[in-house]
């Protein structure tokens, strides 16, 4: 695989680095900063030997077009100031402001492109647009670097066609992430132990499918949670449900049973007759849910019997939080089990998305995980044991 030190002198070359800056906003404000501060090393590393360094990313879902809302601009100023460095802003992805703005470059400095996605050759899923598009992107750079690990997943064209039309080089975030990944995948550690969490179950069958025959035990909570527990037989009142995935649910129950895998549901919840801050909380098993209320988190017995699950493991990987953790009368699950993963030893991988951001907005230490991993989607294909795009491209 090759990296930035075997790209040479990078002095004066105008360097395009594929960034996931993809981070949630609140308006204009950046609530979690953690993918641009995942991203420094790379561009300073760039900087630091006088490349001229032109950062692509995007933010959101935008429908291939320009939608203000999805503007860079706030993340491209929350760079400059972790840098402590000016850093340059194009209006658009591959415009005349482009070209203008990597024109007026000097050696070390840094700029950033436009929400690459107002671009709908970016998306497409016809070859021919997405490869027109990247040409746009490789004519204003003289190599590449893929360093946004949280979209390697994705074949789009600033994370796959364009690494076929420019020399390229894996980042030092995008190889550090696979590196974890791979510990998790070949010879874990045992126990190795999954949470999973979050709302839909539809996302996550695939990872529940490979780690069937791979990890020790399956921890489940979150949004999810209700589908597998309508499928033991629970009422689950108003909680989140994935009819259609009921009997799949049931088949992995019946999968783990048989193969000695330990699957583990709460036993008791976190119930509100709406989700919101107001609402009023009571914890009841899961056997007496109410038919009028919503399960919002995991309850107190099962927190305690999930860190419990987590505490002898020597390799864990959780993704998805445990309940609604952004109301505090809902977060109580989530911070338990984050709480345990920083007590783990062994190997302790926080999967990205909503968990990463949970970690850290619950206040937790970063450094006290094993690895905080900036791809949720990503790191979940990997571990489905699924090929990744913009990884195989960087070897092909
Ligand atoms: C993410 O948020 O997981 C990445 O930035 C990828 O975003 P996407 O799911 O919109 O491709």
């Amino acid at each position: 695989m090759v990296t930035i030190d075997d790209l040479g002198d990078l002095r004066g070359k105008r360097v395009l680095v594929r960034s996931d800056l993809n981070v949630p906003l609140d308006g204009s404000t950046i609530t979690d900063d953690g993918r641009i501060r995942a991203s420094l090393p790379t561009i300073r590393q760039l900087r630091d030997q006088g490349a001229r360094v032109v950062v692509t990313a995007h933010l959101g879902r935008p429908k291939g077009a320009p939608d203000p809302k999805y503007s860079l601009a706030p993340v491209a100023e929350r760079l400059g100031e972790l840098l402590e460095d000016a850093v340059l802003f194009a209006s658009d992805t591959v415009g005349e402001s482009a070209r203008s703005t990597v024109d007026a470059l000097a050696d070390g400095q840094v700029a950033v492109l436009e929400n690459v996605r107002f671009n709908a050759g970016e998306t497409s899923k016809d070859d021919a647009e997405r490869q027109a598009f990247a040409e746009q992107l490789a004519a204003l750079a003289d190599v590449f670097v893929s360093d946004g690990f949280g979209v390697v997943h994705r074949k789009q064209a600033s994370v796959y066609d364009v690494a076929k039309l420019l020399p390229h080089a894996m980042g030092g975030l995008v190889a550090s992430e696979i590196e974890v990944l791979r510990r998790l995948t070949e010879e874990p550690e045992r126990p190795y132990v999954v949470v999973l969490g979050g709302s839909k179950v539809s996302d996550k069958l695939g990872v529940i499918d490979n780690l069937l025959g791979k990890a020790d035990r399956l921890l489940i909570g979150g949004g999810m949670v209700f589908t597998f527990l309508k499928a033991q037989g629970h009422e689950v009142g108003r909680s989140l449900l994935e009819e259609d995935q009921l009997d799949t649910c049931r088949e992995y129950l019946q999968r783990a049973a048989d193969t000695g895998v330990e699957i583990v549901l709460p036993t008791d919840v976190v119930v509100a007759p709406e989700l919101s801050a107001d609402a009023q909380p009571t914890v009841v098993p899961v056997a007496e849910m109410p038919a009028d209320q919503l399960g919002l988190d995991i309850g107190p017995d099962s927190a305690k019997a999930f860190a419990a699950k987590v505490a002898d493991a020597r390799t864990v990987f959780w993704n998805g939080p445990m309940g609604v953790f952004e109301i505090d009368a809902f977060a109580a699950g989530t911070r338990a089990v984050a709480q345990a993963l920083t007590e783990v030893d062994g190997l302790s991988v926080v999967g990205g998305g909503d968990s990463a951001a949970a970690v850290r907005q619950l206040g937790f230490d970063e450094a006290a995980f094993g690895h905080i991993s900036t791809g949720g989607g990503a790191s979940l294909e990997y571990l489905e044991g699924r090929a990744l795009p913009g990884i195989d491209v960087l070897t092909d």
